[in-house]
């Protein structure tokens, strides 16, 4: 007998196919979405693939900024957002009035903005960085002082490894705040042998705790690449399906069961399907918006992944 996940997997890859479509899903996807995407990635593999396919159709699987990045990239092209309420709470956090107003307090800053950000917050900023090339970016830019945006806690992980002046936004991820120091600690003691890793939304102190600081994909190609066979997983928890699926032989232990990110887990097959059936909800940014938007991650397109 043919589950409801057959049937509607079914359905989505022949729609799929009919419409020219492609399927990215970001590493914080609930599982079976990641499992009918034809591609699964951190933030800048996704813009870097939204930037190359040559598909008439994206549909997005993500949060708001992702989707917007890839229409920012391919005006061309139909961005498809399942559900049009996933958005990122870290990059509402900042308006590009206030950030307007932050620049001139600070004139002499290059501003770094982190992808999670708006379209119109991205259009007033010097380039772009991810999780995957944040310290490489900061390193590039023609400027000793940098404004970094919206995450203070990736500005202040940013900050330790650069000699550059850092000023910083006070924006966060409420899912990663969730991860406490005591949660790491825990985790530790429960597996001595496992190797720690988080991402760098993590606060300082559940970063001082860590063997490895990194992206999704970053963590991704550390799972495959390490020794350790238990590794604890200091970020959203949708990422332990794909790790799971790569590395059998190993165990990943979700550093809090806390880490849920509402806003990625709204995207269902349903809403997959339905996105292809009605060709909507689509992502647009306005043409003005797009081409100030567009220069500050093709500047970080250029400068690609630290590792
Ligand atoms: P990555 O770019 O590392 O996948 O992170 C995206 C994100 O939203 C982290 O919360
Ligand atoms: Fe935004 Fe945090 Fe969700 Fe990432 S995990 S999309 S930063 S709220």
């Amino acid at each position: 007998m043919t589950s409801r996940r057959d049937e509607l997997t079914e359905e989505i890859l022949s729609l799929k196919q009919r419409r020219g479509a492609v399927i990215l899903a970001h590493n914080y996807q609930v599982g079976e979405v990641q499992d009918i995407a034809d591609f699964v990635g951190d933030s800048l593999e996704l813009s870097q693939k939204a930037a190359r396919t040559e598909a008439e159709v994206i549909v997005f699987c993500g949060v708001h900024f992702m989707a917007e990045t890839a229409s920012i990239l391919s005006p061309e092209k139909v961005v498809l957002l399942p559900d049009i309420n996933a958005g990122c709470p870290m990059a509402n956090m900042i308006t590009a009035e206030g950030l307007r107003e932050k620049k001139e307090e600070l004139p002499g800053a290059a501003v770094v903005c982190y992808i999670n950000s708006s379209a119109e917050v991205k259009a007033e900023s010097d380039v772009c960085c991810t999780s995957a090339n944040a310290l490489k970016v900061v390193e590039s830019v023609d400027s000793d002082e940098i404004l970094f945006i919206p995450d203070q806690y990736l500005s202040h992980y940013i900050s330790t490894k650069t000699k550059k002046k850092m000023s910083f936004w006070p924006g966060y991820c409420p899912t990663h705040v969730r991860i406490q120091p005591q949660d790491i600690i825990k985790r530790k003691q429960e597996h001595p042998q496992a190797k720690v890793m988080v991402h760098p939304e993590c606060r300082p102190e559940v970063i001082a705790l860590a063997d490895e600081v990194l992206s999704t994909g970053g963590m991704c190609r550390f799972a495959q690449q390490t020794s350790a066979k238990e590794i604890i997983v200091g970020t959203e928890v949708g990422i332990i399906h794909r790790l799971k699926k790569e590395n059998p032989g190993k165990e990943f232990i979700p550093a809090s069961e806390h880490a849920v990110c509402p806003n990625m887990k709204l995207i269902t097959l349903e809403k997959v399907l339905w996105s292809l059936q009605d060709m909507a909800p689509e992502v647009k940014v306005p043409e003005e918006i797009r081409l100030r938007a567009k220069a500050a991650v093709d500047k970080m397109l250029e400068i690609g992944r630290s590792g």
